[in-house]
């Protein structure tokens, strides 16, 4: 919807791909606002009617642009370090809509969200409430806390993206959460609201959630039952989307899924989407270097690489890639690749493209949830600039660095200088 092809050029939205690229230079990650909007409408219109918090998971893509961008259409932050929740504050998203996540939540970063006043800390072990506890103590104040538990549930589209089964790290058993929530007293800098549960991501199915959704009833119903009052109920994130075109559970869907299984509590209902609200909201522009052939085998070597987008090497991800300049003639069966001395840096094997040629233009499709923010300078390759579209303008939201920049930030020691004696 927002990426579409008039007279044979990719637009995003009313900006043609091919005006960045000229004065961007490839490759770069694009952004269309009108999907993230349409995206979060879409859970809102499938939550309507519930009290509930949206807090977008930030790791997804952490430019403080799309950060302001959702902010202002009123969705919180999921936030799992330091950086997550100093770039939350950056984009102005109140601290009472922000939540800590995460299994390894340092002092430092537990005293700056304290600091912070943020809404909750989503706690995953016993451990880690006793070092909650004491930090909080030290300030004086009080940490609200939900206890994450793990329902011993696999989902997810990756096992190594499956968060919520019992040989994970992530969370506790339910009769961990009942002996602590049964113990609160103890933990005199500790106020307990509620549980968490996040089962894993890239799930495009409905039951998983709905066999989430209904463990966690059972749970907040039995702590009620115990008599401890229970104020939130932290869902996770985790919705998948359609890489490959196939259908997915949609926003709307998932929103009003939650809203049948949960509806009826009477508690806050948190949850933290990421993927859903951003993949497909973006692209990455990447022009082709060269063709090669050999033994019969095309590979078409693109200007992005594995350190640009980590998921196909990391996760056997398929993204779909098309050029940006539609052509009529002949195909030829391609595996994109990228310039990186690895052979896990490609893209996809045997995919039909036009026959391409030095120059041409690609877009990455779906790119917009877990690439800038995983990607990284391997190769000594800068980091890839962002830009975001808003109708007809557009703007550079994260620079390329230059290659001073980059060599700028290692430091030589004095012994390694030309005029030292030692
Ligand atoms: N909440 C928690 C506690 C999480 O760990 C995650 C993702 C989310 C929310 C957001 O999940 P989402 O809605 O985006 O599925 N790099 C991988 C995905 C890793 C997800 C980690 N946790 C990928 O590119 O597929």
């Amino acid at each position: 919807m927002s990426f579409n092809f008039v007279k044979g050029c990719m637009f995003v939205e009313n900006v043609a791909v091919q005006e960045i690229a000229e004065q961007v230079g490839t490759p770069f990650y694009c952004y269309s606002t009108k999907s993230m909007r349409s995206n979060i409408t879409a859970y809102q219109a499938g939550l309507a009617g519930l009290e509930y918090l949206l807090a977008y998971a930030v790791k997804a893509n952490s430019n403080v642009s799309v950060l302001k961008t959702f902010a202002s259409l009123g969705a919180g932050a999921d936030i799992v370090s330091g950086g997550e929740l100093k770039r939350a504050l950056a984009a102005g998203i109140p601290p009472n809509k922000i939540v800590f996540s995460g299994v390894g939540k340092t002092h430092e970063e537990m005293a700056m969200a304290l600091d912070a006043c943020i809404l909750q800390f989503n706690v995953e072990s016993l451990e880690e409430l006793e070092r909650l506890n004491a930090v909080a103590a030290s300030k004086s104040v009080i940490a609200p806390v939900s206890i994450r538990v793990n329902p011993d549930i696999a989902a997810g589209g990756h096992s190594k993206i499956s968060t919520g089964r019992s040989s994970d790290k992530f969370g506790i058993p339910f009769s961990l959460a009942q002996s602590i929530f049964a113990n609160s007293r103890a933990y005199t800098s500790i106020n307990l609201v509620g549980l968490d549960v996040h089962i894993g991501s890239q799930i495009t199915k409905a039951a998983p959630f709905r066999q989430a959704f209904n463990a966690a009833l059972i749970m907040v119903n039995q702590l009620l039952i115990d008599g401890h009052s229970i104020k939130r109920l932290d869902i996770g994130g985790g919705l998948g989307v359609a890489y490959d075109g196939s259908k997915v559970l949609t926003p709307e869907e998932y929103g009003a899924l939650a809203k049948e299984c949960l509806g009826d509590l009477n508690v806050l209902l948190i949850i933290e989407p990421g993927r859903s609200l951003v993949a497909d909201a973006g692209i990455l522009v990447s022009t082709v270097i060269s063709t090669k052939s050999t033994d019969g085998q095309s590979f078409l070597i693109v200007d992005a690489a594995m350190n640009d987008l980590m998921r196909p090497a990391l996760y056997d991800a398929v993204h779909n890639i098309v050029p940006v300049k539609s052509q009529d003639g002949t195909s030829c069966m391609y595996d994109v690749v990228g310039p990186v001395c690895e052979s896990s840096d490609i893209f996809v094997r045997k995919l039909m493209l036009p026959k391409m040629a030095a120059g041409d233009l690609v877009a990455i499709k779906s790119a917009g949830a877990y690439g800038a923010s995983l990607s990284n300078e391997y190769n000594s390759r800068p980091l890839v600039p962002e830009v975001l579209v808003n109708g007809s303008e557009w703007s550079i939201i994260r620079n390329r660095p230059t290659y001073e920049d980059m060599i700028a930030r290692d430091i030589q020691p004095p012994w390694l200088s030309a005029n030292h004696h030692s």
